[in-house]
């Protein structure tokens, strides 16, 4: 019988996998789950036989996928699959696929929530400033720099964005202003949302020359990727700013640094949380499961990144 396994570090919400269930069990699959594991060995048996595997922030390297001897396909429920070794997958012939877009509303609330809170001093009850009349820069305009630039405007910000790979009249479309560089970005805007994606180009791009455009009262909103900041020109520039703030749904490898120096100017979700909804776990979750029954039964490949 074709095994789906579902592994997830970070569980989806227990209403999303009784959604995933009957995906699976309708299609005459089996269904595994390996939550919360704490090691890569329990990950390395539990896929030893699957068919297909659905993830989340999962680590899917070269060794799990040499591991899984029947494997055909891995899809990241969620955008990023930066945690997939799509080279090895590929090589192995493993289809690889991400269910974008479906997880983008939970982690734009949560990037103007972080807004919000560091606006209001981190809701220490002392007089804090509005988002009204601030310009927000998003950095990639994908599905979740959509949402938070349409939440943005619903809250009186100016929204600016930059982003080369998509074209100017999608993004004026929606009432944004496109800026023609990062550095113009950064220098116009008080708030900063990012989401552009952790690659080779991408990692510790965002660094202290650029940062250090941003105006008086900065704060950088990072739901993308930590791997994409320099650190150590984020440490260097709040050294320097003491008005700058950076806040996060993923902590950077310093953050006892950060914690040592920057009292009330950072604030990191103890686990990557952007997308920690039910709501987003179902829709990102039934997704998967459905991907990977179109691609078992019908070959479907719609969404295969490798
Ligand atoms: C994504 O890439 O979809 C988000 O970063 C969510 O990641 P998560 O599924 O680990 O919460």
């Amino acid at each position: 019988m074709t095994k789906v396994l579902i592994a997830t570090e970070k569980p989806f919400a227990p209403a999303a996998v009784n959604q995933m269930r009957p995906v699976i069990e309708n299609a005459g699959f089996e269904l595994a789950l390996l939550e919360k594991y704490t090691d890569k060995s329990e990950l390395l048996s539990a896929i030893a036989d699957a068919d297909a595997v659905i993830i989340r922030s999962d680590k899917i390297t070269k060794e799990v996928i040499a591991a899984a001897k029947n494997l055909k396909i891995v899809v990241r429920a969620g955008a990023g699959y930066d945690n997939v070794d799509l080279a090895a997958a590929t090589e192995a012939g493993v289809t690889v696929m991400n269910t974008p877009g479906q997880n983008s509303n939970a982690v734009a609330e949560l990037a103007i929530g972080m807004m919000i809170f560091q606006a209001r001093g981190q809701f220490n009850g002392k007089a804090g400033t509005e988002l009204r009349g601030k310009k927000i820069g998003i950095h990639a305009y994908g599905n979740v720099g959509r949402f938070v630039a349409t939440m943005a405007k619903g809250f009186g910000m100016k929204v600016l964005a930059f982003d080369p790979f998509v074209s100017k009249e999608t993004i004026e479309k929606d009432g944004v202003k496109v800026v023609d560089s990062a550095e113009e970005l950064y220098s116009s805007c008080e708030y900063i949302s990012l989401h552009i994606p952790s690659n080779d180009k991408t990692k510790k791009s965002i660094g202290f020359d650029l940062l250090s455009k941003m105006p008086k009262g900065a704060t950088l909103v990072n739901t993308a990727r930590k791997e994409v900041i320099d650190e150590e020109g984020m440490l260097k520039l709040m050294a320097e700013r003491d008005d700058f703030n950076y806040l996060s749904d993923i902590a950077p490898d310093s953050k006892d640094e950060f914690a040592a120096k920057f009292t009330g100017r950072f604030f990191f979700t103890p686990k990557k949380m952007g997308a920690q909804t039910a709501e987003a776990n179902i829709n990102a979750g039934v997704a998967a499961t459905n991907q990977i029954v179109g691609f078992i039964k019908d070959g479907s490949t719609k969404f295969k990144v490798n």
